[in-house]
């Protein structure tokens, strides 16, 4: 499975990226707010300092404004996806923006039959939100099973984003489930790299190791 950052900070973005543990970015215009940056620049300098793809949304409704909006975003970066709203005309302008190279990323997919739909359009990912699904009392995960079940049975090739992530137990289901990438917010990335044996193991280690050298001095002076 991808693992994509779910974010619009920079540094966050370059500390991983440097680590080489992400595939990709996105981000949302709640992201963006967060960071209070100038969109167009920020996602140039994101597209920079990642090889994968990095979703920028499009924040227009109609089919003719967000067919204009994304070819704006997609000339930044030749690794720009265009993120896109599943509505009607978020449809058609996917279907045209797919028909001429423009990736799309089929955003705030609630459930299977919205992928369906994303897919026959042309998008190249689907972000099923999770966490926002398990907020209203669904199983957001399974909708991601869901999709990826139909997706496998069809052999279409959209990939499925594991969106709206609010804990590693998320992220491990996502891969068991078989979700192509999980976007990831950074606090919960950081969190998976985290165990408590892993401090205790470092800790041991590093007092025996401090042992065994006042064994070896001590028996250099005998
Ligand atoms: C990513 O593409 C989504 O915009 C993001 O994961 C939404 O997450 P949220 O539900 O925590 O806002």
């Amino acid at each position: 499975m991808k693992l994509f950052i779910d974010t619009a900070n920079i540094k966050q973005i370059e500390e991983l990226s440097k680590a080489g543990i992400i595939d990709g970015v996105t981000t949302n215009p709640t992201l963006c707010e967060k960071e209070g940056m100038e969109f167009i620049p920020a996602i140039k300098k994101i597209c920079s300092l990642v090889e994968g793809p990095v979703s920028a949304e499009a924040i227009s409704l109609k089919k003719d404004e967000i067919i204009k909006e994304a070819k704006v975003l997609a000339n930044i970066a030749d690794n720009v996806a265009v993120k896109v709203p599943i509505t009607n005309e978020g449809l058609a302008a996917t279907s045209q923006l797919s028909k001429e190279g423009v990736r799309v990323n089929m955003t705030l997919v609630f459930s299977p039959n919205q992928a369906i739909l994303a897919a026959k359009a042309g998008a190249a990912y689907v972000s099923p939100f999770v966490g926002r699904l398990d907020d209203i009392g669904h199983d957001g995960m399974q909708v991601v099973e869901d999709i990826s079940e139909i997706f496998i049975n069809y052999d279409i090739k959209t990939q499925v984003i594991a969106a709206s992530i609010r804990h590693p137990q998320h992220v491990t289901q996502a891969a068991l489930i078989g979700a192509d990438i999980a976007t990831v917010p950074y606090e919960i990335i950081k969190k998976m790299m985290n165990h408590s044996l892993t401090d205790i193991g470092i800790k041991r280690f590093l007092d025996d190791w401090d042992k065994l050298k006042k064994v070896i001095k001590k028996k250099q002076g005998e």
